[in-house]
């Protein structure tokens, strides 16, 4: 396992992007697969968990090319069963999403991923699937991967969501546009919205209600050119590192600022950092911006039952920006980081213990102590890229310095985040 150390950075200056959106670089991966024709993606994440994505699609027998110059070229419309598992390794986004998609198409796929996903749970999936008439198992009582489907014809019906996860309403609605007649989803608390935003794009229309999203099946699909905008999870390691190294001025370039994404920065701005959004444009149904923040001396941060979903990803993250605010946060609500890629509550909490931090663990969230500037240490990624990624920036403030171990982590979502951070610390 590769480590990786940061240390007490002088400010951050510059300009600087950011891999292109996980989320719907993996949507439109899948639906690029289903729908006839060539669809092309540009600005697509080159991450692990795309690459699983982009893997499974060629699997189900779709012809997918890449060029620097083209982007990725994904002909769809012909899927066929596999004589392989389909792998999505880290990605709980490929294999739930995928689990919807398959559940429509007449032949058996089984799913599985890396032992961290298959400690993820699908049951989450399978139940609400089940009640368009998916034929859809899993280990364990259906907890667990590896899945089963054997795709057959669905009949779109009305489901309320039990978890507050956009997987979960995207499996659905990508078995809907499959299924016979209206498929409603709604959901309690609102989650990302990229897959309500892409379907039209590849011809299924979507009716939205407050929290309800409806398809029509089964839709007639076509190709569709996706523009995708940088990835504001990635970003927000970037501006949090600028929010808490005195004297940081940077500008993260197109990054989605779609609604449902933005509440991290929400949360800097409360914590007392300058971050505007300048540039704002819009492409393929997706808002996007440049994003200019200034460091600040922080101030503790409230993060309550509400607004979890809307800065789930980003949850880490805050908590380290926490540890150094002179004072008490509070980050509640947040149940889900228990199975995310870690147990997230559990492996931020021992990550801020090691770097010195004050840190009470609830079942849904943390309280921490803030000090101004934590001592630093030695951090177990635990596997996760995002935990990497957090405790990275944590050694750019700290006193002594942050030791990652299993820093590799980092390449699931962006492989290219330390060399990014040296080049704005220059
Ligand atoms: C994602 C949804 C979220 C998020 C994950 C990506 C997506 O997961 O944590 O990183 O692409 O839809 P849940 O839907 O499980 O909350």
């Amino acid at each position: 396992m590769s480590r990786a150390r940061t240390t007490r950075s002088g400010p951050l200056r510059g300009e600087t992007r950011v891999p292109g959106d996980k989320s719907i670089t993996q949507r439109a991966i899948l639906l690029g697969a289903l729908a006839p024709g060539v669809t092309r993606l540009r600005g697509a994440n080159a991450g692990a968990d795309a690459k699983a994505a982009l893997a499974m699609a060629r699997l189900l027998g779709a012809r997918v090319t890449e060029s620097r110059h083209d982007g990725i070229l994904i002909r769809g419309g012909a899927l066929r069963e596999s004589d392989r598992i389909l792998d999505a390794r880290n990605s709980g986004t490929a294999l739930r999403l995928a689990t919807g998609l398959l559940a429509a198409q007449p032949f058996l796929s089984i799913l599985s991923g890396d032992a961290s996903l298959r400690r993820r749970p699908v049951d989450r999936v399978i139940v609400p699937l089940r009640a368009l008439g998916a034929d859809v198992t899993a280990r364990k009582e259906d907890r667990f991967p590896p899945v089963v489907v054997r795709g057959r014809a669905l009949q779109g019906c009305a489901v309320v969501t039990s978890a507050p996860s956009a997987q979960v309403k995207s499996a659905l609605l990508l078995a809907g546009i499959q299924a016979q007649g209206i498929t409603s989803v709604r959901e309690a608390t609102p989650t990302r919205d990229h897959t309500e935003r892409m379907l039209p794009l590849f011809g299924a229309a979507v009716d939205r209600e407050g929290t309800a999203a409806r398809v029509r099946g089964p839709a007639t699909l076509h190709a569709a050119e996706i523009e995708v905008p940088g990835d504001l999870s990635a970003a927000a390691f970037l501006i949090g590192a600028a929010a808490i190294v005195r004297g940081s001025d940077i500008v993260v370039r197109n990054v989605g600022v779609n609604p449902t994404r933005t509440a991290f920065l929400d949360a800097v701005r409360r914590a007392g950092a300058t971050v505007e959004q300048e540039a704002e444009r819009e492409a393929s149904g997706e808002p996007s911006a440049d994003i200019r923040v200034r460091a600040a001396a922080l101030r503790p941060v409230r993060v309550g039952a509400g607004e979890a979903a809307a800065l789930i990803d980003e949850l880490p993250l805050i908590a380290v920006l926490a540890a150094f605010a002179e004072g008490k946060s509070a980050i509640r609500g947040a149940g889900e980081l228990r199975v995310k890629e870690s147990d997230r509550i559990a492996t931020v909490a021992s990550g801020l213990r090691a770097i010195g931090v004050r840190v009470e663990e609830h079942a849904d969230g943390w309280t921490i102590h803030g000090k101004g500037r934590p001592r630093g240490g030695t951090v177990d990624a635990a596997g996760d890229h995002r935990i990497a990624m957090a405790f990275l920036v944590a050694g750019l403030g700290s006193r002594e310095g942050v030791t990652v171990v299993g820093a590799e982590a980092a390449g699931v979502s962006d492989p290219g985040f330390l060399a990014r951070i040296r080049s704005l610390a220059r």
